[in-house]
């Protein structure tokens, strides 16, 4: 793969300057402009594009609407760059992905690669024909604690692995905003949420369990999160006249507007810190109050304004998709689900997602012939402990308070690396590149086709899969 040779900071455009793509990896290259400058951007919303280009100082030229066009006057000479960050939703990631390499730029693309095996296998053969780095978004792998999970296994701390136990804790306000009102209620218009959501943890037991799987099962469903659980009388709307607006859990007020569920559960309510950060107290009545000096700012109220401020979270709580009710939205993602995996040589794992969570974040507890790893990823602070079965002894392997940093440094983590292996200071082989990535994804094809047809499914048959179309770039759009 080739690693750069330039010098001075990586030249990027952006595709998509939605949450991820302006709001975190945007973000933090306005942070670091000794390591990356966003030198064009292709968004086509128009508020959207226009806050990314203020931000990066950009001129009308370089803000494109469509990514057609932003990648057109890369071939055509009148962009210079050599990276292209792909952050646009789950079903939009292959062409311009595509695209991109055909231009070619390294591509920093999100997760999931793409929404069938077969697009995942175009993309990685694609990557590696030209030469050029495809690296995903598995931002969990570069955290610090799961690179000391990674490092307590490897070092042999539990001896031989025997089996990983990981969970995947959604807590109910995060649930209820990104998938059953959000952009991936509904898994045709995204991805099944093993792969939208828990494609990181399959991403992490595969990483973990340092081997292929062989064999995935998998049960789930939809329980909460639809009509029949509505309480009585409650409109399709939130701000409209529910009558139990003021108990209900997914009250858009205490979301949106204090951002008061955020910190009780996501973070900690009495976190001086985290209280700081809430901002003014809203007051008024009831929309009113939710909008109130501007309210909560930050994720995922970020989501609502859209790069337009108050205007943005009032046209989406009145008009759009984040002012309905939870009991009455078109979702259709299992809001639980578990996921079994044997691994090749007899490791066994197993994989929960819950979304009506007291947590946001990971559990984990690996057991091992020499010991047990014990551990906790949230948002309100991360604990790693060893416990040694000869010793009968416990110890801390990596502590760290709350942060307020989303991801626990992982999406700095990636965006970092990716920029570095540009400049050559990174390992050859990218920890996340698109074929490290490929088989994580595989299992989360695995694991969708083994609940929907009860069923145990080898890997085997994934693995089979062959390109559908030729893997060499397009060369036009
Ligand atoms: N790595 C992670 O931990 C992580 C976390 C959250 C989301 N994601 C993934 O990141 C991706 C983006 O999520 P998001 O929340 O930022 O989405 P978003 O909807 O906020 O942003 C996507 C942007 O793409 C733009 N867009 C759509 N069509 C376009 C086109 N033809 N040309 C140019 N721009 C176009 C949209 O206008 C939007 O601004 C998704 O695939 C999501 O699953 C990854």
């Amino acid at each position: 793969m080739r690693q750069g040779t330039g010098s001075g900071p990586v030249r990027a455009v952006l595709i998509g300057a939605g949450n991820r793509g302006k709001d975190v990896y945007g973000a933090w290259a306005a942070r670091n402009p000794d390591k990356m400058r966003i030198v064009a951007v292709a968004d086509i919303d128009p508020a959207r594009r226009a806050a990314a280009a203020s931000e990066h100082g950009l001129p009308a030229a370089l803000a494109f609407g469509d990514w057609r066009d932003l990648v057109a006057a890369g071939r055509a000479g009148s962009v210079e760059a050599e990276a292209c960050l792909v952050c646009t939703q789950d079903a939009q990631h292959v062409e311009p992905a595509l695209g991109a390499l055909g231009a070619g730029w390294h591509v920093l693309l999100e997760k999931p690669m793409a929404t069938t095996p077969g697009d995942c296998l175009r993309l990685v053969e694609a990557s590696e024909g030209a030469g050029l780095q495809l690296r995903i978004c598995h931002v969990v792998r570069y955290t610090p604690f799961f690179g000391a999970v990674k490092a307590a296994i490897d070092g042999g701390a539990i001896g031989t692995p025997i089996h990983i136990s990981h969970q995947e804790n959604v807590s109910f306000w995060h649930f209820g905003h990104s998938y059953v009102r959000g952009a991936w209620g509904r898994a045709a218009d995204s991805t099944p949420i093993v792969l939208a959501k828990t494609c990181h943890d399959l991403d992490i037991l595969h990483w973990l369990a340092g081997r292929p799987a062989a064999r995935v099962s998998s049960f789930g469903g939809l329980s909460w999160y639809r009509r029949g659980n509505a309480p009585e009388g409650a409109p399709g709307r939130c701000v409209e006249t529910c009558p139990i607006y003021e108990q209900c859990l997914w009250n858009v007020e205490d979301l949106y507007g204090s951002g008061e569920r955020i910190l009780r559960v996501g973070r900690r309510a009495d976190n001086p810190i985290v209280r700081a950060v809430a901002g003014a107290a809203a007051v008024g009545a009831r929309l009113g109050r939710t909008l109130g000096g501007g309210g909560w700012k930050a994720w995922p109220a970020t989501v609502l304004m859209g790069g337009r401020g108050r205007a943005g979270k009032e046209e989406a709580l009145l008009r759009g998709q984040y002012g309905r009710c939870v009991f009455a939205c078109d979702n259709d993602q299992v809001d639980h689900q578990v996921v079994s995996i044997e691994f090749e040589g007899g490791l066994t794992s197993t994989m929960t997602m819950e979304g009506l969570s007291n947590l946001d974040g990971r559990t984990i507890r690996i057991d091992g012939s020499e010991g047990t790893l014990e551990g906790r990823f949230t948002y309100a602070g991360e604990r790693l402990e060893l416990w040694e079965h000869r010793r009968m002894k416990k110890r801390v392997l990596h502590r760290s308070g709350l942060t307020g940093n989303p991801h626990g440094g992982g999406d700095q983590g990636l965006v970092a690396s990716f920029a570095d292996s540009l400049r050559g200071r990174q390992e050859a082989e990218a920890l996340t590149s698109g074929r490290a990535s490929l088989e994580s994804h595989l299992m989360g094809f695995a694991a969708e086709r083994a609940r929907l047809e009860g069923r145990v499914v080898g890997m085997d048959e994934l693995r089979a899969i062959r390109l559908s179309v030729d893997p060499a770039l397009p060369s036009g759009l």
